[in-house]
């Protein structure tokens, strides 16, 4: 499975089995993180076999059964913090997606515990990802139209319509979807988006989408 696969197959999923991730694949999921932590400066961790985030009652409001495994979202505070989160977290969801894993992106219904995470001074802990095995696939969340998160008008080249469309697939906070793109010309486009809950984060996932579908890499991007 490729990640443009995996980004059509990918939807939250909540109730995990009981099995321990795989020592391989375990490794290839910290592999991938010290090499995004480098890229980005971001300080990710992977947290295995540590169930207590997801063993209170905010887990259970939001439904959650037998999380073991997440990755946890930290990097030093800034305006740009939020973004490089959903940036770099939904990449390793793709991937974990690749690996045979489900995930779930979790802003609020989970217990920070602070002896099990490293956050340094000056850092914060911004949300987490759930990851395990399922046999849940998930089911497609409902998307806004393809004009709502779009303010081009007229002629838009293959590629654009592609990157929208895949931005529509992006999880977001509450399934709010509130990202917009625009064509700015044949080279540039302009991601912004209304304020809610987790949207800056929500930004940097649906920017990742709108990657992958575009096939375009970050210098589409002007702001
Ligand atoms: C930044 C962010 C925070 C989220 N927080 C929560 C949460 O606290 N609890 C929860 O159950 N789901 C949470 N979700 C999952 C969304 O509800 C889910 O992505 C959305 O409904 C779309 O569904 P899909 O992921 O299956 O496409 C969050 C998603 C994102 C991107």
């Amino acid at each position: 499975m490729d990640l443009l696969q995996a980004m059509h197959e990918r939807h939250s999923v909540r109730v995990y089995d009981n099995t321990p991730i795989d020592d391989v694949i375990t490794a290839a999921l910290k592999r991938l993180i010290t090499t995004f932590n480098a890229e980005s400066g971001l300080h990710m961790q992977l947290l295995t076999n540590e169930p207590k985030a997801f063993s209170g009652i905010k887990a259970r409001y939001g439904k959650f059964r037998n999380v073991r495994n997440y990755i946890a979202l930290i990097g030093r505070k800034g305006p740009d913090l939020g973004e490089l989160c959903g940036y770099y977290g939904e990449q390793l969801v793709l991937e974990a997606q690749t690996l045979g894993l489900k995930t779930c992106w979790v802003g609020g219904t989970y217990k920070k515990v602070p002896k099990v995470l490293s956050v340094d001074n000056g850092e914060k802990l911004v949300a987490v990802i759930a990851v395990g095995y399922s046999n849940e696939d998930g089911t497609q969340h409902t998307n806004r139209e393809f004009n709502e998160v779009s303010k081009t008008i007229g002629a838009m080249p293959e590629w654009y319509v592609k990157g929208v469309e895949a931005a529509l697939l992006a999880p977001t906070a509450i399934n709010q979807q509130k990202f917009v793109f625009e064509l700015i010309d044949d080279e540039k486009v302009r991601a912004t988006t209304a304020l809610g809950p987790f949207s800056t984060v929500d930004l940097g996932i649906a920017k990742y989408h709108f990657e992958l579908g575009s096939g375009k890499d970050d210098t589409i991007w002007t702001d």
